[in-house]
């Protein structure tokens, strides 16, 4: 990422951190790339930390022996995680952010990616199209805690040179790992169980439309943005990103095409009421003039990858 430093990633064995764990190495070699998780992993190829990112002392350490330059920091309790454990998700998401902000400020690190949600948007931001500047009333742990990082990128970017950047994601649905505790779950949850067993009892009703991205895209835009030319970085809260969104109901009707006995039932739960105050489109225009961002899977594109691959490694019941 930058000449000579090696990359971190904490919350490395997350559904986005494997995805970019495995983009880095990739790209810039596997001896450049510092895992770390707070759990151990049953296979690894690469170098991996344990690492708690509430311990700075810890992260610290690990930035000391790497020579580490840019963290990924993706340490997170997602949303309907956040609503079981309040003082764990504000404990996790703030101080881990703060962690890796100071390290930046006191300028043990040059640059921080750490991604920010649709979350941070609520029932009175504009559910169509929603811009990057609008009502942000969010009514959840998760997305209070997203909001307020979002605000502190800006503190510490203005009143400290800290170069954080930073996307709002959608949904991620990928097939390479699973979701970890989110109320877009399901439409990776939806894949398993069309070729498990055909059914699928969704937790969030019918008609509940959200913005939802490869997981593909979203790792692309997660290095474009972080590599990306400082002057290019005109936004240091979060950017809006955008790439499609469907309802269940529509994401069945795109599996039945494949599937043609497939079939959805509707079992709404808590996560509902979260779905319910979430954008159904974001208009990520700005994006996409200031460093070139660009989706490449839609819906139907979406369910024949996700399809494909998951038939390889799913076997029905
Ligand atoms: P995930 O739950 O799948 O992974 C999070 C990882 O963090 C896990 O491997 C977990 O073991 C690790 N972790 C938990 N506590 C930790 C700690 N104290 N120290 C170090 N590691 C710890 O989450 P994800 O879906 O990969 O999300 C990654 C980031 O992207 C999060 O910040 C999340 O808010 C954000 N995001 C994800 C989505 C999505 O749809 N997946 C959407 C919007 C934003
Ligand atoms: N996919 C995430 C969640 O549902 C959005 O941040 O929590």
């Amino acid at each position: 990422m930058l000449k000579e430093k090696k990359t971190l990633v904490i919350g490395a064995l997350g559904q986005v951190g494997r995805e970019l764990v495995e983009a880095l190495q990739n790209k810039y070699g596997a001896d450049q790339v510092v895992a770390s998780d707070i759990r151990e992993p049953e296979t690894f190829n690469g170098i991996f930390e344990v690492c708690d990112v509430m311990d700075k002392d810890r992260v610290f350490a690990i930035v000391k022996k790497h020579n580490v330059g840019t963290v990924f920091n993706l340490a997170a309790l997602l949303s309907a995680t956040a609503e079981k454990n309040m003082a764990l998700a504000w404990k996790l998401n703030m101080e881990g952010h703060f962690n890796v902000l100071n390290l930046a400020k006191e300028k043990h690190i040059d640059r921080i990616y750490w991604p920010s949600s649709i979350a941070v948007f609520g029932p009175n931001t504009p559910k169509q199209q929603t811009p990057q500047d609008c009502v942000m009333d969010p009514n959840t742990v998760y997305g209070i805690s997203k909001l307020a990082g979002e605000r502190w990128n800006v503190y510490y970017h203005q009143k400290f040179g800290v170069d954080v950047r930073s996307l709002r994601y959608p949904g991620l649905i990928g097939y390479k790992s699973l979701p970890g505790g989110g109320t877009t779950d399901y439409a990776v949850d939806i894949f398993h169980q069309a070729l498990q067993t055909g059914k699928y009892e969704s937790f969030l009703g019918p008609d509940t439309t959200l913005p939802m991205m490869f997981t593909e895209d979203a790792i692309r835009a997660t290095i474009e943005i972080t590599e990306a030319p400082e002057e290019q970085i005109k936004i240091r809260s979060s950017y809006n990103l955008a790439a499609m969104s469907f309802s269940p109901s529509e994401l069945a009707a795109a599996i039945k095409k494949h599937i043609p006995n497939f079939e959805i039932s509707y079992n709404p739960d808590f996560r509902q009421q979260i779905a319910n105050s979430w954008p159904q489109s974001i208009d990520d225009q700005l994006a996409r003039n200031d460093w070139g961002w660009n989706h490449q899977f839609d819906v139907d594109e979406l369910v024949d990858v996700m399809l494909s691959n998951l038939r390889e490694s799913v076997l029905p019941c």
